[in-house]
């Protein structure tokens, strides 16, 4: 089958079986084109809520089909590819995070969406990359443990400078490896570009960038921006997509090695394998996991996450 026949088969069937496919923003740009949602972590985690399809497809990895089942736990949530898992992710255990509660009791614990959902089971409330700052100023308390991406909670600090924000070791593998040389040697060879990077990046990155924000930040400013050049620097899927929606502006991946291989993993044929029941797994949460995690991701979406 050609990508077109392969697409048409995929939108005919999604139809018939009353399904929804979620895809996100790292995604190819084949799988983009048959989501009803393409987006980041925010915009998935919205649309799992809203959507009506009793079926969902989640083209991504493995937390963002966990969010779904948590946010919609009355649906079927598919990964479509089970393999694909988020490092950061798997970084921190229950356990682990269950003693420095102990520690620190008086510290709200904020957990980054990219988190497992039996790690959400010991944390107060979730943040996606888009609506961390502004639910971290939320919050009534002024103690954060931020976990597990110590660049990103660096971040949010900076940007809520009145909080006190405590952050452990732990972060994308991807974005930290991201060097300073690395954004020099990229500004030097576009010196007409704007700089624009995902907060997962180290602090001593972000420093140097003319724009810092989420998957869906970095876009929106790109689109509106009247400048003609940007270097990206986040992963490398995202200048892709932009160069195809603004053909008439220039985009650079800040390095070749921005690339997260686990996004990489679903393909559009399994896209159809999953639609047939012939690829993909279904995710199942036991009532305790789903009960105290969805505590979490519910405060996530009150908080206006
Ligand atoms: P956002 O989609 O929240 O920008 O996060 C980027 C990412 O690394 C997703 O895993
Ligand atoms: Fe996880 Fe980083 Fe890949 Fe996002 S880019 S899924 S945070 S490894």
């Amino acid at each position: 089958m050609t990508i077109a026949e392969l697409q048409a088969e995929i939108l005919r069937l999604k139809r018939e079986t009353d399904a929804c496919i979620l895809a996100h923003s790292y995604q190819a740009r084949e799988i983009i084109e048959v989501a009803d949602v393409a987006g980041d972590s925010f915009a998935l985690s919205k649309a799992a809520a809203q959507r009506a399809e009793a079926h969902v497809l989640l083209c991504g990895v493995r937390f963002m089909a966990e969010g779904v089942k948590l946010l919609s736990p009355e649906k079927r949530v598919t990964l479509v590819n089970p393999q694909a898992g988020c490092p950061m992710a798997e970084q921190m255990d229950k356990a682990a995070i269950e003693a420095v509660r102990q520690r620190f009791p008086e510290y709200t614990v904020v957990a980054y969406i990219n988190t497992t959902a039996e790690l959400k089971t010991v944390c107060d409330v979730c943040v996606t990359s888009s609506s961390a700052v502004e639910i971290v100023k939320k919050l009534p308390g002024n103690k954060i443990l931020f976990i597990p991406d110590c660049n990103l909670g660096a971040w949010v600090q900076r940007m809520v400078p009145e909080k006190e924000i405590k952050l452990l070791q732990g972060g994308c593998p991807i974005h930290a490896a991201v060097t300073v040389a690395e954004t020099k040697a990229a500004r030097a060879a576009h010196p007409e570009a704007l700089l624009l990077v995902h907060p997962e990046c180290q602090p001593a990155v972000t420093a140097l960038a003319d724009y810092v924000g989420s998957t869906a930040g970095i876009m929106r400013y790109a689109k509106a921006s009247p400048a003609r050049e940007f270097i990206i620097g986040t992963e490398g899927s995202i200048a892709e997509h932009l160069q195809y929606d603004c053909p008439e502006k220039r985009f650079y991946p800040l390095t070749k090695h921005l690339v997260c291989q686990n996004m990489k993993l679903t393909t559009l044929p399994e896209v159809l394998l999953a639609l047939q029941g012939q690829a993909g797994e279904e995710i199942r949460l036991d009532e305790e996991t789903l009960r105290a995690a969805r505590r979490c991701l519910n405060r996530m979406v009150e908080l206006g996450g």
